[in-house]
């Protein structure tokens, strides 16, 4: 099985492979490896794959998973309905 068939984020096609080149084009830390690659931006946010990068990316850097950094979280945004920024009027 070669680096290509092992995907590490299912949901934007990311494989080992990915995780690799992006490391050698200087994307040597979480925050740039998921802009780079999208990793964590899927429907399941991450919940698999960001763990699983940030224990491949301590692997090839040889450091340990908390030197690796971890993404920004950012907080969905829920759609409110528009009249509850109206003013009412006396
Ligand atoms: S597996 Fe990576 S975002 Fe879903």
């Amino acid at each position: 099985m070669s680096d290509k068939d092992i995907i590490i984020c299912r949901c934007e096609d990311v494989t080992l492979y990915d995780i690799k080149e992006a490391v050698r084009k200087g994307f040597k830390d979480m925050e740039s490896l998921k802009r780079y690659l999208q990793i964590g931006t899927g429907p399941c946010q991450g919940k698999t794959c960001i763990p699983l990068t940030e224990k491949t990316l301590a692997k090839i850097l040889n450091e340990k998973v908390d030197n690796v950094g971890h993404p920004t979280s950012r907080a969905p945004e829920n759609p409110v309905p528009f009249g509850i920024f109206t003013v009412k009027k006396k």
